[in-house]
């Protein structure tokens, strides 16, 4: 496992926008994000969900977080237009990008992968995390130290079959993530890194391996280390790294 110790006000003052908040992954990054202090931006598609997680990062007395609901399957530049108008008005920066929120859609190969699902799924995971972070980069180039952090995958490294447009997209994002890191270097303050979680106990995770025992993989919380170090400022240097949660 990565090893990170945080200083309990890593994070504090920072405004941070984390997609797919309501559920896994995305919801634990969130609630840790806001025990360190961090004001969160929770964006998802499911409003109770981020409603829930909400309340939680209220009950806790941590700042007091915002509430974004947009579906990404459906989302095009106006809506990340308004979001960056919205957050302008709001907070005048953003410090922080948590491109968490992803479709894993039907494992099949490529001879059966149907082109529906295929376009979604590219919509989603990266699509949606281009033009999000297009029209959020001024907010971010605000900031005195912003990072924008990609989620990749193990088969955004190395192609397996039947893991068809997911595994694509992730091997694009690790590009996208690339490419931002190279034309930002030395003109702003925004730095974009990419982390592998790796096999964590969520939905997506069971959904893809339904025979295997969730109680032998790591929880979103084991994993939070990396999250923590790539978002605050210890980590202003690093830019355009691929990290994996669960290599030390
Ligand atoms: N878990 C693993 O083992 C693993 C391994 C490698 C990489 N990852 C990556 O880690 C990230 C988090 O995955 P997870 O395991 O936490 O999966 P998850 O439990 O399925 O959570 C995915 C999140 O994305 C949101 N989302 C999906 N479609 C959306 C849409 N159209 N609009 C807005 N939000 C949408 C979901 O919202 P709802 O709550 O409404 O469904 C949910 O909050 C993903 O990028 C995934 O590819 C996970």
């Amino acid at each position: 496992m990565f090893k990170y110790q945080a200083p309990q006000d890593l994070l504090k003052g920072k405004v941070i926008l984390v997609t797919g908040a309501g559920g896994g992954i995305g919801r634990v990054a969130a609630l840790t994000y806001a025990r360190y202090g961090a004001t969160l931006i929770l964006l998802g598609r499911n409003t109770e969900k981020l409603e829930a997680v909400y309340d939680e990062i209220e009950l806790n007395q941590w700042p007091q977080p915002a509430i974004y609901p947009l579906n990404l399957e459906s989302a095009g530049d106006i809506d990340f237009i308004n979001l960056a108008e919205t957050i302008e008005n709001e907070f005048g920066r953003l410090d922080g990008l948590l491109h968490n929120a992803s479709l894993l859609g039907d494992l099949k190969p490529i001879s059966q992968f149907p082109t529906e699902t295929w376009m979604r799924i590219m919509q989603v995971n990266l699509n949606c995390a281009f033009m999000m972070t297009r029209e959020l980069l001024p907010l971010l180039r605000l900031s005195e130290k912003a990072s924008v952090i990609f989620t990749s995958s193990g088969v955004g490294h190395t192609g397996r079959a039947h893991w068809g447009a997911y595994s694509v997209s992730k091997f694009a994002t690790e590009g996208l993530m690339q490419i931002i890191a190279d034309e930002e270097d030395g003109i702003s303050s925004v730095r974009a890194n990419s982390i592998n979680p790796g096999g964590t106990r969520t939905t997506m995770r069971a959904s893809a391996f339904p025979g295997e025992d969730p109680q032998t993989l790591p929880t979103p919380e084991e994993i939070m280390p990396v999250y923590l170090y790539l978002m605050g400022n210890e980590s202003q240097h690093i830019n355009g790294q691929a990290f994996h949660a669960q290599k030390s």
